[in-house]
């Protein structure tokens, strides 16, 4: 199936969508282009119910740093449940289904309760107050959802961090955030064994911290250490507490949460998202490209720990009133029809992963869609890397039968929502391709050295050029990092312009393909990690000299992580199965399992230019076993390449 193949979309599907075909997509777009703030300040009033209304739509004036909708007050848990009351109140706004099959159906009126209660708890308990960090660290239940919105129910900025994440990079974000709580659970359950949270963050909490307080849900109820003063039990606290809090008075610009995410240093950055902006395009795109209906469910299976999981779990489904759908397994198990098992058992509308998770479910079981009855499939989604075309065909025809459209969503961290992505009842989608700029994206391909708009076929990078209302608002902590992150690279027409760190092309459609990213920030199973980070991680070995991590491509996972290690000892390694164990154990303890080399190389020495740089495009060249073509003549030892690439044979 090539790039050129066209797929309309279901007309019977477009009929009731809410963008029906490309003509209403267009004249979104015109009308953003030709009045950005009235286009942006109408969504604010249609979408959001304010406290107060917001006196000014955008104010660049402080550019890169922006505020949308100043003046406005509004609370966001207020938005994702409040407001929803009086017409959805019995409605089912959280499914859950654990990993032994057990089910939990949460009705709007028991998350009302829910989160009341945990607000209340945090708010008396634990005295957390509006702007105090929380860091939540938490397997799949509803209570991280829970959480979630306690903590926007009460000014709190949580701050997600994944649960594969080790202790060590637990530790480092809640020092980062200077987080006062933590919000945890003993463990939960994988392919039905238990397995642990609670020993990660006793870990990371060792020596100086600034949390005061543990809150520890139980949900697999093994033993864990208890810390006397610091530890609660959030099962023995939470019946004890009001069922109602009143919502902190926010202001659209009051940060919402911050989420670690990768860059090009060792370091994460901690994307700040504030309220208003994020709740409002969290909305709006659930509602344009999965065009969820009032009695559709909606299965989105990240996990909470990243930007999908805030947005397409939680707070978009939540914000525009849908059931959305939680899953705390693991999608190919018992077998790879589970996910399949839970479409036909919970009748899910739209469905939203990774091409990671497509390819594993299409080579490990082809042909269990055909088992289950996936009639209520209207839409299907993918996010986090591109899709290649074996598992997008596999997904549109064994999956959608044909019938359902693939929305192929670009977007980041650090973009809050969806940024490039087909419309389900509008945009003819091609496999593999992102399409166009949503309505209100002035999205474009920019030469860097130009500023300028490239051509057809011409690789170029992806930018943003005016500023959006769920657009990243800071690094937490570090003003200049944000700003020579995003803003430094591409100008155009004399003003800086939000650069994505991706590349991409546009076709003869105008429709726009991500070709990868420019930086050194890989994609590793939809994860996105620095090699600085793995590198930096890799050096506290005491026996590393060097080290160069470089991304390879991988038939499942997207990219595959090659390290090249340089062994302080001369005499070369004694035992290379245990040398690869003592750094696997590293990355583990420093990062987490994520982040696992799938092949080490122990190098005599890398290979650096004159000035000691190290040529990484080389090494990226052998691990994908390429012939080198470019001039190695001038490097400090040109001799390294040939001895390296042997040894990679
Ligand atoms: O390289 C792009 C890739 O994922 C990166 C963002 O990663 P993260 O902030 O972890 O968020 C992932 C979920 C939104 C991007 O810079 N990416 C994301 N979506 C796509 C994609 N690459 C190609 N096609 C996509 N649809």
């Amino acid at each position: 199936m090539s790039q050129k193949q066209v797929f309309k979309p279901n007309r019977e599907f477009a009929k009731d969508a809410r963008i029906k075909n490309m003509c209403e997509y267009q004249a979104l777009q015109d009308y953003a282009t030709e009045d950005y703030e009235g286009f942006w300040g109408d969504a604010a009033k249609e979408k959001l119910d304010w406290i107060e209304p917001f006196s000014n739509v955008l104010d660049e004036s402080k550019a890169p740093f922006v505020n949308w909708f100043d003046g406005g007050k509004l609370n966001v848990s207020a938005q994702c449940i409040d407001r929803h009351l009086h017409v959805r109140k019995n409605k089912a706004a959280i499914i859950f289904e654990g990993d032994r099959g057990d089910v939990q159906t949460i009705t709007y009126l028991d998350l009302y309760k829910h989160v009341n209660r945990f607000a209340n708890l945090l708010r008396e308990d634990f005295h957390v107050k509006k702007g105090d960090r929380v860091v939540i660290y938490m397997p799949m239940i509803p209570e991280a959802a829970y959480a979630m919105l306690a903590c926007a129910r009460i000014g709190a900025i949580h701050s997600i961090v994944f649960g594969g994440f080790s202790s060590e990079a637990l530790r480092d974000r809640i020092e980062d955030a200077e987080a006062k709580v933590v919000i945890t659970a003993d463990g939960a359950f994988r392919k039905e064994q238990p397995y642990m949270l609670k020993p990660v963050v006793d870990a990371a909490l060792t020596g100086k911290t600034p949390v005061k307080k543990v809150l520890v849900v139980q949900r697999n109820h093994e033993d864990v250490e208890w810390v006397a003063g610091r530890d609660y039990s959030y099962n023995e606290m939470i019946s004890q507490k009001k069922s109602k809090c009143e919502p902190e008075v926010m202001d659209s610009e009051d940060p919402l949460f911050l989420l670690y995410t990768s860059g090009s240093t060792g370091k994460p950055k901690g994307v700040q998202h504030n309220s208003a902006g994020y709740i409002l395009w969290a909305q709006m795109t659930m509602e344009w490209v999965f065009d969820v209906k009032e009695n559709d469910t909606f299965w989105c299976t990240a996990d909470i720990g990243w930007i999908t999981g805030h947005t397409y779990i939680v707070y978009g489904p939540l914000a525009m009133g849908a059931t959305t759908m939680m899953f705390e397994g693991v999608i190919t198990y018992p077998d790879s029809g589970r996910p399949w098992k839970m479409v036909e058992d919970h009748k899910i509308n739209q469905f939203y992963t990774a091409p990671t998770a497509i390819r594993v479910l299409h080579k490990t079981g082809e042909h269990e869609p055909s088992k289950y009855d996936l009639k209520s499939l209207k839409v299907l989604g993918t996010v986090g890397e591109p899709i290649d075309p074996p598992a997008w065909k596999w997904y549109y025809e064994e999956v959608g039968k044909g019938k359902c459209a693939i929305v192929d969503t670009y977007w980041q961290t650090e973009t809050g929502g969806h940024v490039i992505s087909p419309l389900p009842g509008a945009t003819p989608i091609k496999p593999g391709c992102a399409t166009l700029p949503l309505p209100g994206i002035m999205a474009e391909i920019l030469n860097p050295a130009t500023g300028e708009k490239v051509g057809v076929g011409e690789k170029g990078y992806m930018c943003i050029t005016k500023p959006w209302p769920a657009q990243i608002r800071g690094v937490w902590g570090d003003e200049e990092r944000y700003i020579k992150s995003y803003f430094g690279d591409v100008e155009k027409d004399g003003k800086p312009v939000y650069f994505s760190g991706d590349g991409a092309v546009y076709d003869e459609d105008g429709y726009i393909t991500i070709t990868g990213r420019t930086d050194d920030v890989m994609n590793v199973s939809g994860h996105r990690l620095g090699t600085a980070e793995v590198e930096a991680a890799i050096k506290k070995h005491d026996n590393v000299a060097e080290v160069a991590v470089v991304g390879k491509p991988h038939p499942i996972k997207g990219e595959g992580i090659f390290a090249y290690i340089v062994l302080k000892c001369d005499e070369g390694v004694a035992d290379e199965v245990e040398e690869v164990k003592a750094i696997n154990n590293i990355i583990k303890k420093e990062i987490g399992s994520i982040a696992l080399c799938d092949d080490i190389v122990f190098a005599p020495g890398l290979p650096k230019t004159r000035s000691g740089k190290i040529m990484r495009r080389i090494l990226r060249a052998i691990a994908k076993g390429e012939k080198i073509t470019q001039d190695i003549s001038t490097l400090e030892d040109p001799g390294i390449v040939a001895q390296i690439e042997e040894m990679v044979k």
